[in-house]
């Protein structure tokens, strides 16, 4: 999960003890975010380094404000402007943000395990802001903490993900840090997206369904997952996908008013989550997600930079 200096580069194995201390952290600082208290700056400012190395509007901005609102100064990479367009490898970039001695890396890259191997080659904290199908775990932190506000405990919840699980690092973090939490967890989804072979991430808190409106029922709270289509997903789905796997606004009217609905975003309204949905300001959990993000991240850098 990390690497022995406060870098968090998934929640794989992550204790709950751990997850619970980041959670409470986010809380604290959530007055923060929402403009109630003023921020309170570092005792010891740090100089953070956000590589972005695939397209980001929420994760990248968070880290932003979230390293600010902490009075710690902050440079965005983003994949075009570095010497990776030179053909300078990923590692030796890092290589050479730690040798300037910026206090954290966040990362974010298409490949699957650049984070791990990001800290392997550097000393600083490194922290995984996405990498490739492995792992988002600040989202699922986050999505535990506006999960957490609505629900409360966890423990013995059932959370439905929708959509396409394959190809989700969010669903992944969000898997092991929902079974770390003691919440119970169905992937709903056609076969291609959701194979058997998934239940082996958490295999006491997983079930399976390709059903949606068989498992809708049984749901503490929904979260819907948009199509990768960037990660080759299309071809698996057939016109017919909204109907099967969205939330249209029939469905979501059939649901009990109470459960939350989430997405992670960016979202394709009309396919997974009918825009009605999506916006509705009692339902919706959306912007309330990116705004726990910001306080997630705030966390997250405040223990890798203590
Ligand atoms: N949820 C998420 O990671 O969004 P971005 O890609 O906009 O950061």
């Amino acid at each position: 999960m990390d690497s022995g200096n406060c870098s968090l580069l998934g929640l794989r194995g992550a204790s709950r003890a751990l997850i619970l201390e980041l959670l409470d952290r986010a809380e604290a600082f959530l007055p923060i975010v929402q403009g109630e208290e003023p921020p309170v700056p570092a005792t010891r400012p740090a100089f953070i380094a956000n590589l972005f190395l695939e397209a980001s509007t929420r994760t990248r901005c968070s880290f932003e404000v979230a390293a600010h609102r902490l009075g710690h100064t902050s440079v965005l990479l983003g994949p075009s402007g570095t010497s990776i367009t030179k053909g300078e490898s990923f590692l030796d970039t890092a290589r050479t943000l730690d040798a300037m001695g910026v206090d954290a890396i966040v990362v974010r890259t298409t490949l699957a395990g650049g984070a791990a191997a990001m800290a392997k080659a550097v000393g600083c904290p490194i922290i995984n802001a996405g990498d490739g199908r492995n792992e988002h775990p600040t989202q699922a932190l986050l999505d535990a903490l506006a999960l957490r506000g609505r629900l409360g405990d966890l423990e013995g919840r059932t959370i439905l993900i929708v959509g396409d699980i394959l190809n989700s690092r969010v669903a992944r973090s969000n898997i092991w840090c929902l079974a770390a939490l003691g919440a119970r967890i169905t992937l709903c989804g056609p076969a291609p997206l959701v194979p058997g072979t998934m239940m082996a991430l958490a295999p006491d808190a997983i079930s399976i369904s390709d059903d949606l409106d068989a498992v809708l029922p049984e749901a503490d709270a929904v979260m819907m997952l948009r199509v990768q289509r960037e990660r080759g997903a299309g071809a698996s789905i057939g016109e017919d996908y909204a109907t099967a796997y969205g939330l249209t606004l029939a469905r979501a009217n059939r649901l009990d008013r109470r459960v939350p609905v989430l997405h992670p975003g960016p979202a394709n309204k009309g396919v997974e989550i009918a825009a009605e949905v999506h916006e509705d300001p009692e339902r919706s959990l959306v912007l309330w997600q990116v705004a726990c993000g910001v306080a997630v991240r705030m966390a997250v850098l405040a223990r890798a930079v203590a």
